[in-house]
């Protein structure tokens, strides 16, 4: 699929700056669209910026917003112009025992990963509409797709995020724009890396960023929902097809071993 005619020259990718969203921006990028950098700190996204304008000769832009407040998502909204492609990457995650993780982080997980991601697709989908022509790929997870215990916010507000793109794939196709949602697993970039769970005590293998990101990539246009890797469309299967009071039980037994034991 040629990219550019499909979508336009400009792309905008929120969470630009690491993980799956840095290499989301990169792969856009060889494809040969523009890009518009999203994230906070002005430091790594100029960087990023460079990198990219260097590597693949597209032309880039950076914006620096705290998408988790109304200001960051209204910059955002007035400065980015023709964007053919949205990809939001931003996400944040807390975990521990669900009375006694902040309010203050689980009120802004919500901010960022669903209501930016409601203003900003909102925003941007309606000149696709009047264009016939976009592309829309969200970034859920495999909680999104089954209860998380100890994440239990986060895992909601992924739900939201996979129910949110199945709805508009099915409204927005008609109009001409591709929507898509990609669930990564447990994926090797630096929210997982310090964020207080010893992986090895799950069964879950992390994945590397860049082939989660080109498997989301190649999901545009074609299907609703990429999960990457073989455990993890098994886990997405059973997340189906179990009684959820049974994952439910079954993932805070496994939960419980990972977690830092001070945080339950
Ligand atoms: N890693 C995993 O195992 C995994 C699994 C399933 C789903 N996911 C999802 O995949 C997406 C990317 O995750 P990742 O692991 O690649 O994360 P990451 O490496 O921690 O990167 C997060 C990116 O979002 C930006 N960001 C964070 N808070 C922001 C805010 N308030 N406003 C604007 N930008 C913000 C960060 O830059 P600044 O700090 O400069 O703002 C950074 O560019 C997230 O939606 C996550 O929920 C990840």
């Amino acid at each position: 699929m040629d990219f550019r005619n499909k979508y336009g020259s400009w792309a905008l990718i929120t969470g630009a700056t690491s993980g799956i969203g840095a290499e989301l921006t990169r792969q856009v990028a060889a494809k040969g669209l523009n890009v518009v950098l999203v994230a906070r700190k002005e430091k790594e996204l100029a960087e990023h910026a460079s990198a990219i304008q260097e590597r693949y000769g597209v032309e880039t832009k950076t914006i620096s917003a705290d998408l988790s407040t109304a200001e960051g998502i209204k910059k955002v909204t007035q400065t980015a112009e023709k964007i053919g492609l949205l990809i939001l990457a931003a996400g944040i995650e807390v975990n521990g025992a669900f009375e006694k993780t902040p309010i203050e982080k689980e009120l802004q997980t919500i901010q960022l990963n669903v209501v930016a991601t409601l203003a900003l697709t909102h925003h941007f989908s309606k000149s696709m509409v009047v264009n016939g022509k976009g592309g829309i790929l969200l970034i859920s997870s495999l909680s999104g797709h089954m209860p998380n215990p100890y994440f239990s916010n986060y895992a909601g507000t992924k739900a939201y995020v996979l129910n949110l793109g199945a709805s508009l794939y099915g409204e927005l196709k008609p109009k001409g724009v591709d929507v898509s949602v990609l669930s990564p697993g447990l994926t090797s970039t630096p929210m997982i890396a310090d964020n207080g769970m010893d992986w090895n005590k799950t069964p879950m293998t992390a994945m590397d960023p860049s082939l989660v990101a080109e498997i989301g990539i190649n999901g545009l246009g074609k299907r609703f929902l990429s999960i990457p890797g073989g455990k993890n469309k098994i886990m997405g299967w059973m997340a189906k097809h179990m009684p959820t009071e049974m994952q439910a039980k079954m993932n805070e037994k496994m939960m419980r071993k990972a977690i830092d034991q001070n945080k339950i």
